[in-house]
């Protein structure tokens, strides 16, 4: 990716930043209403936090959030005794983060700022959920992270929502989840889609593959990286649900993992 002056058919990085800014501003008034976004179920935020506590080092830790959103591994984390700190382009995002921590009466530091320029500090982890494919310099900005980091954990969730790079019997569901949506329609889980502008500008607009993170991951500062698929999570997600959604399943969810 080229700097922030550099254009492209007319639009500087810059402008991407700011609409994809705009985005999530706007996004932060429904994004809490998705169960994929912010899921609300005991067993779900027990299986995501029995996750984040296996993935990262011993609480008090340090931990940067990049992209944290509306705060839900920073809540997690936060509720286990990290030092959490929690950054994101959107005031909007980030004001819905404050509110639930307030009413949890959590402690949480804010940084509002892009994820390619991190709050300094030494911070022994750094983790995201769900931000790689909005990135638009992803290599930079994980080596960006190192900085932030210099002796510590990088810890990356994701999901395969598109299907890409999943197994066939993964596929298989997620053509069959598909067309069962067609069906049942449900809430959209956002407010609008990306324009072709911003997802122009972003390598990984239709979801990183493990593969890929791995490799990206092993070309950055942080080096060697282990992958882990998070089927507890999973399991959490469909469990209690009824028959169809047991077959269906949810879409898989993975970690991958560097540093010390
Ligand atoms: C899909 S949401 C994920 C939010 C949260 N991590 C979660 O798991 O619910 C993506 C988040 O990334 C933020 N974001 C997008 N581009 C960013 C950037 N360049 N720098 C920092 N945050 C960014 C958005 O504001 C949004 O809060």
């Amino acid at each position: 990716m080229g700097s922030a002056d550099d254009t492209d058919g007319g639009k500087t990085e810059t402008d991407v930043i700011a609409d994809i800014r705009g985005f999530w501003d706007v996004d932060a008034a429904t994004y809490d209403n998705s169960p994929s976004h912010y899921p609300q179920r005991p067993q779900e935020q027990a299986a995501w936090a029995a996750t984040l506590r296996r993935l990262l080092p011993d609480p008090p830790a340090t931990v940067l959030d990049m992209g944290a959103g509306t705060g839900f591994l920073s809540l997690l984390l936060a509720a286990q005794g990290y030092e959490v700190t929690a950054a994101d382009i959107s005031t909007g995002m980030l004001a819905r983060l404050r509110e639930k921590a307030a009413a949890l009466q959590l402690s949480i530091r804010i940084a509002e700022t892009d994820a390619a320029h991190p709050p300094e500090g030494d911070f022994a982890a750094v983790v995201e959920r769900h931000l790689l494919w909005t990135l638009p310099d992803p290599a930079g900005t994980l080596a960006a992270w190192r900085t932030a980091a210099p002796a510590g954990r990088l810890v990356l969730i994701e999901g395969s929502w598109s299907g890409r790079g999943t197994s066939a019997p993964d596929l298989l569901r997620h053509h069959a989840r598909a067309l069962a949506d067609l069906i049942r329609r449900p809430e959209p889980d956002h407010h609008g889609h990306y324009s072709g502008r911003i997802r122009a500008a972003l390598p990984y607009q239709a979801g990183p593959t493990p593969n890929e993170v791995v490799a990206l991951v092993e070309a950055s500062p942080w080096g060697r990286a282990r992958l882990e698929r998070l089927r507890d999570v999973e399991w959490a997600v469909t469990a209690g649900r009824g028959l169809l959604d047991g077959l269906l399943g949810t879409h898989p969810r993975w970690a991958v993992i560097a540093g010390s």
